[in-house]
């Protein structure tokens, strides 16, 4: 008798940045940072582990995992039977609702589906927290996409203390997330490579010590519903991870003076939205490490920022994907085989 577990989860949008780790190995991240999970985008995995498995099976959007795919599930699993004392080999089907090129990231919901998944096939009951903690050994902001709604993960000094917790359910706002798709290419340079570059600016210490006044105005502006003062500092707060980003000091493309996930046309979108609110329409934007903007705006104003940028992205030959704040990452089906 073996069980399947089926588990889906959203990936988040970091309001205020995780950039910089403390320690590598187990992703204890240098600053806490605040998300929003995303409706529009789900992972749906399943977890059994059978008896008579040499090896883990790992099948990603009806295909055979690639390598480093592979082993790096093949690790997570391993932290799983590790905790519940088993050696089973499983079996894994994950598939994403959404394209590698929609802008946004898919390891976080990959990785907080697949622990929940394989925790629970393997007979664990792990609470919130732990399974959080879990999630993020896995990939660190999958333990933002635990927790239902609005999350911070609180950075921790070890592996212990390092989870997310909520902060508000997914009907506490009626926020809307616009992702404006602008390049469909893979970014040339990971977020992995990003975090241990991000301790070569000159100006990581002044982020580091602004975090805590950041993280007081976006928690309490959320609480509140306060939009404007949310919106002023989620958008200063992404141009000021883009700013450590830029000035940077890669070691291995000596050509290369920072790292740029900005193109011309995130430039553009970043001087529209200036422009549609000087104009009186409530939209603020961030950027993840990538060229595409999320837009934010309440739900009374979606129509109109969704005509405003029709237009900029005809011009610029993009698409667009809206979200609207979303549950936690839950089990959906459960059988014996
Ligand atoms: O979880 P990672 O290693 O992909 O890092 C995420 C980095 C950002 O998306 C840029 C910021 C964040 O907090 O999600």
């Amino acid at each position: 008798m073996h069980r399947k577990v089926t588990a889906l989860a959203h990936p988040n949008l970091a309001l205020v940045k995780y950039w910089g780790k403390a320690d590598e190995r187990l992703n204890i991240p240098a600053n806490s940072s605040i998300s929003v999970n995303l409706s529009a985008a789900t992972t749906l995995t399943s977890v059994a582990f059978a008896a008579g498995l040499a090896a883990d099976e790992v099948t990603i959007n009806g295909q055979d995992a690639d390598r480093a795919a592979h082993s790096r599930i093949v690790r997570h699993l391993d932290r799983v039977r590790a905790l519940a004392g088993i050696a089973t080999r499983a079996r894994v089907t994950s598939s994403n609702d959404f394209p590698a090129s929609a802008g946004i990231a898919s390891s976080a919901s990959a990785f907080a589906a697949l622990s929940l998944a394989a925790a629970r096939a393997a007979g664990l009951a792990l609470d919130p927290r732990a399974l959080s903690i879990l999630a993020r050994q896995g990939s660190g902001s999958a333990c933002r996409s635990i927790p239902d709604g609005f999350a911070e993960w609180v950075a921790g000094s070890d592996d212990a203390s390092s989870y997310a917790c909520q902060l508000a359910p997914a009907d506490h706002w009626d926020l809307r997330i616009t992702t404006a798709i602008i390049d469909v290419q893979p970014k040339e340079m990971p977020s992995s490579e990003g975090h241990r570059l991000a301790q070569t600016s000159p100006f990581y210490r002044a982020r580091l010590a602004e975090l805590p006044r950041t993280l007081e105005i976006v928690r309490r502006s959320l609480l509140d519903r306060d939009f404007r003062a949310l919106g002023l500092a989620v958008e200063r707060e992404a141009v000021s991870m883009h700013a450590i980003a830029m000035t940077a000091s890669p070691r291995q493309e000596e050509w290369l003076s920072g790292i740029y996930y900005w193109q011309p046309a995130t430039m553009r979108l970043i001087q529209a939205v200036q422009g549609w609110r000087r104009a009186g329409l409530p939209v603020y934007f961030t950027i993840d490490a990538g060229p595409n903007v999320h837009l934010l705006c309440e739900g009374a104003n979606q129509a109109a920022l969704e005509q405003a940028l029709a237009g900029e992205l005809a011009a610029l030959g993009g698409s667009f994907i809206v979200s609207r704040p979303a549950a936690g990452a839950r089990v959906i089906a459960e059988s014996r085989s």
